[in-house]
């Protein structure tokens, strides 16, 4: 039951989050095509419109207007965050450096993400920051910042992007070094709205800027939604399955190098470089994949697509292992957990020793009565995409719903590109 075909996915949720966001600080309008349609962008959008954000409607796309210099210095203003752990993050440091008192909080999944992370070398730079335990609510009293010279203690792009924002609004310049490379989005599009940023390896320097809109944005394709079609195509005797327009920054890109080390055929055509790398992507089934060892390094770089390289991985020969993968128990569920329990009743061999994640393959499938994503999106996915490759896509799968925060068309483009044959 091979799945087969060409799709464009949905715009690329971080980077649109950072578009949103950072039309908050900036100047001028922007016609931008293809922003996310996901739950967690309304989120970012409905917290846009509540600091006086203007964006409206227009044929080809939303056009945002800057608002950088109109905010109206708000007290005590509640900013729901919902489930959006970028949301909140990046906020964090957007709003560090701004004037008037803010409290971020979100839903129960969010109130259990660890927040102190960001607090911290937004605190070293002058904020006034309180959390509650560590976790949303978050209390953000806005003060004048400076610059800072610090070294992330984890790969995490949220957390980069909150200190370079913040360096935005600073006196002086703020350098962040990262262990490992993450997703550079926020360096990129700092630079290309005009913002001054450097960057060597894994150190970037911003300096206070202004940022300017530019006329027009094509948002480029998800690669971590397109990644549930592209392994199933991997996975499936007889599949091809094309994305097109996808995101291809290397950190973002991680899972691609994967299913080729893995054995698939992967090939790619550039489109664009600037502002993103983009192109279109095919995976074309190439019989049974082998395991592979993904090092810690390489982790940032296909973070997300964890829980479906996880199922790639159980239909590979021989041992895959993940390495530290300890951020996936902090996601919106502990995710190590939930690929663990839920792989796992398929009839998968999952351990984990440490950080690491260990699979053992192949494995045939095993049909439970129903399997439970616990309303994580990225699991409701996997378990979905796993249950077509086992040919019993009847089983039902507890908390599919929470597919929305990330891709709102996945049953339709699952629609299109899988093909049952009777
Ligand atoms: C994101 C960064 C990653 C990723 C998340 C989106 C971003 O989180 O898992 O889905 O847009 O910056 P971490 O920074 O916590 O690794």
């Amino acid at each position: 039951m091979p799945f087969i075909g060409e799709f464009s996915p949905p715009g690329d949720k971080s980077v649109s989050h950072r578009l949103v966001l950072m039309s908050l600080v900036a100047q001028g309008q922007m016609l931008v095509q293809g922003l996310s349609d996901c739950e967690d962008l309304k989120t970012s959008l409905k917290i846009f419109k509540s600091l006086g954000g203007r964006v409206e409607p227009e044929a080809q796309g939303l056009r945002f207007y800057g608002l950088e210099g109109k905010w109206p210095p708000p007290e005590n203003l509640e900013l729901m965050c919902d489930n959006s752990g970028t949301t909140i993050r990046l906020l964090m440091g957007l709003l560090a450096g701004r004037k008037g008192k803010y409290i971020l909080d979100g839903d129960p999944q969010l109130r259990r993400r660890p927040m102190e992370r960001v607090a911290e070398p937004l605190r070293l730079m002058g904020a006034k920051i309180e959390t509650s335990s560590g976790k949303p609510p978050v209390v953000i009293e806005g003060q004048e910042l400076m610059g800072i010279e610090y070294k992330l203690s984890e790969a995490s792009a949220q957390l980069k992007s909150a200190v370079l924002l913040a360096g935005l609004s600073a006196q002086g310049p703020t350098t962040v070094s990262e262990p490992h490379p993450s997703r550079d989005h926020t360096e990129r599009l700092i630079g290309y709205f005009g913002g001054q940023i450097e960057v060597q390896n894994q150190t970037m320097t911003v300096q206070p800027s202004d940022l300017r809109l530019r006329k027009f944005f094509l948002t480029p394709g998800d690669p971590s939604s397109a990644a549930f079609f592209l392994i199933a195509a991997a996975i499936i005797p007889g599949s091809r399955v094309t994305a097109q327009n996808l995101l291809l920054s290397r950190g973002r890109s991680g899972f691609l190098r994967v299913l080729d080390r893995m054995g698939a055929m992967v090939s790619l055509t550039m489109v664009s470089d600037t502002p993103e790398p983009t192109g279109d992507v095919t995976v074309t089934y190439n019989g049974p994949l082998v395991a592979t060892d993904i090092p810690a390094e390489d982790i940032p770089s296909l973070i997300d697509e964890i829980p479906i390289l996880a199922l790639a991985a159980t239909q590979a020969q021989g041992r895959t292992v993940f390495h530290q993968v300890d951020e996936l128990r902090v996601k919106e569920t502990d995710r190590l957990m939930g690929i663990r329990h839920q792989l796992g009743a398929l009839g998968a061999r999952l351990n984990s020793e440490g950080d690491d994640l260990i699979i053992d393959g192949p494995t045939s499938f095993i049909l439970p009565e129903s399997l439970d994503s616990g309303s994580d999106h990225r699991l409701a996915m996997t378990l979905s995409v796993a249950l077509k490759a086992a040919g019993a896509p009847q089983v039902p799968i507890l908390g599919r719903q929470s597919i929305v925060i990330s891709y709102p068309s996945f049953d339709q483009h699952l629609a299109k590109l899988w093909h049952p044959v009777a």
